[in-house]
C-alpha cells in the first residue's frame, strides 16, 4: 500500500483506475488511526473497488487557541492500520501542498454551521468545507465515508454536497465506542487515569437521555434538564453544550417529534470531547 504525498501523483493514480472502470472510495481523516476510522475504511474497501485514506492534519479548521500544533501524529500506526483494513493507499501531503502561501478560498455555510460546536469553534466548519471540497475535487470519489461521532461534521458535509452538487454518495457510519463506551477519539490520547474515567460521564449522561426518550419523553427542555445534572455530578467534567436539535437542520427542536440529535461537547480538565445520540420517535 502506497503513502503518496503529492496531488498530482494521486491524480494520475486514480485517472488510471478510471480508465480500467474502478470504483474509488474516500475516507478522510486527521490520522492517529484507531477502531472508529478502521470501521469506515472497512465499509469503504467493502463497497468500492478502490479506497482512499487522506490522512491529513488540517491547519484551516484549528481556531487560534486550539490544538494543531500538538495534535497526535504517528503515519507509520496510521499505515498498518489502513493495510489491514484493505486500503489502497494513503494520500498524505504536507500543508504546503494543500495550501499555497497565497491561498483564499474557502468554502463557507450560512446555517448549520453557527450553533452547537460552531458557537465556540466559529471558523471550525469553514476549514472543514473548505478541505473536504478539495479533497473531493483532488480524489473524485463514487463515495465518501464520514463517522456519525461528529454528527454536525456529518449534516454540514451533507448539506455541502448538495449544495454545490458533488457527484458523491455521502456514507455516515455508527459511533465506535471504547467497551466501556467512551466514543473512541483521537483526542482521548490527551487525557490522564483520571480524566479518562472522567471521560465516562459523556456517555452515561447520553443513555439517560436515551432511557427517556424511549420511555416516551416529548420534552426537550426536560431531557436536557437531567442530562446537565447528570453532567454536573462529574467534577472535572465542564459543560460546553448540551443540545437537543431537529436531525437534519439542526435547529433546536423543543418536542420530541421528529428525527432529532441530542448533542454535547465537554471539557475534561483542558480536553474537549464530542459524543451525540440520534433518535426517531416510533410515530415518526
Ligand atoms: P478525524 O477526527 O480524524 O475523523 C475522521 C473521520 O472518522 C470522521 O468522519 C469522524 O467522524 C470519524 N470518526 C472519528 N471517531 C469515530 C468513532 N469513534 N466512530 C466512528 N467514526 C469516527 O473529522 C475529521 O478528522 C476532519 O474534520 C476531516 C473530516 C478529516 C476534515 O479534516
Amino acid at each position: 500500500m502506497q503513502i503518496i504525498q503529492s496531488i498530482e501523483e494521486l491524480r494520475s493514480i486514480i485517472r488510471e483506475w478510471r480508465k480500467e472502470g474502478l470504483s474509488v472510495g474516500l475516507v478522510p481523516t486527521m490520522g492517529y488511526l484507531h477502531e472508529g476510522h478502521k470501521s469506515l475504511i472497512v465499509k469503504a474497501v467493502s463497497e468500492n473497488d478502490k479506497v482512499v485514506v487522506s490522512d491529513f492534519v488540517n491547519p484551516t479548521q484549528f481556531g487560534v487557541n486550539e490544538d494543531l500544533s500538538s495534535y497526535p501524529r504517528d503515519i507509520d500506526r496510521d499505515a498498518a492500520l489502513c493495510q489491514e483494513a484493505g486500503a489502497s493507499l494513503i494520500f498524505h501531503p504536507q500543508a504546503q501542498e494543500m495550501y499555497s502561501k497565497d491561498h483564499c478560498t474557502f468554502v463557507d455555510m450560512d446555517s448549520l454551521t453557527k450553533g452547537l460546536c460552531g458557537k465556540t469553534r466559529p471558523t471550525h466548519f469553514r476549514g472543514v468545507c473548505t478541505v473536504v471540497s478539495k479533497l473531493f475535487h483532488i480524489v473524485t470519489p463514487d463515495r465518501a465515508y464520514f463517522g456519525e461521532k461528529d454528527a454536525q461534521q456529518l449534516a454540514v458535509i451533507r448539506r455541502m454536497a448538495r449544495d454545490l452538487n458533488f457527484d458523491i454518495t455521502i456514507v455516515g457510519c455508527p459511533i465506535v465506542r471504547e467497551a466501556d463506551g467512551l466514543a473512541m477519539s483521537s483526542r482521548n490520547t490527551y487525557l490522564s487515569g483520571e480524566e479518562r474515567k472522567a471521560a465516562l460521564i459523556l456517555h452515561k449522561s447520553l443513555m439517560l437521555v436515551e432511557e427517556m426518550m424511549k420511555a416516551g419523553e416529548q420534552d426537550a427542555a426536560v431531557i436536557e434538564e437531567a442530562i446537565v445534572r447528570s453532567m454536573k455530578t462529574e467534577p472535572l467534567a465542564e459543560i460546553d453544550y448540551v443540545e437537543i436539535v431537529d436531525a437534519e437542520t439542526l435547529e433546536p427542536a423543543a418536542k420530541i417529534d421528529r428525527p432529532v440529535l441530542t448533542a454535547t461537547a465537554v471539557y475534561i480538565g483542558s480536553t474537549r470531547l464530542i459524543d451525540n445520540f440520534s433518535f426517531q420517535p416510533q410515530t415518526f
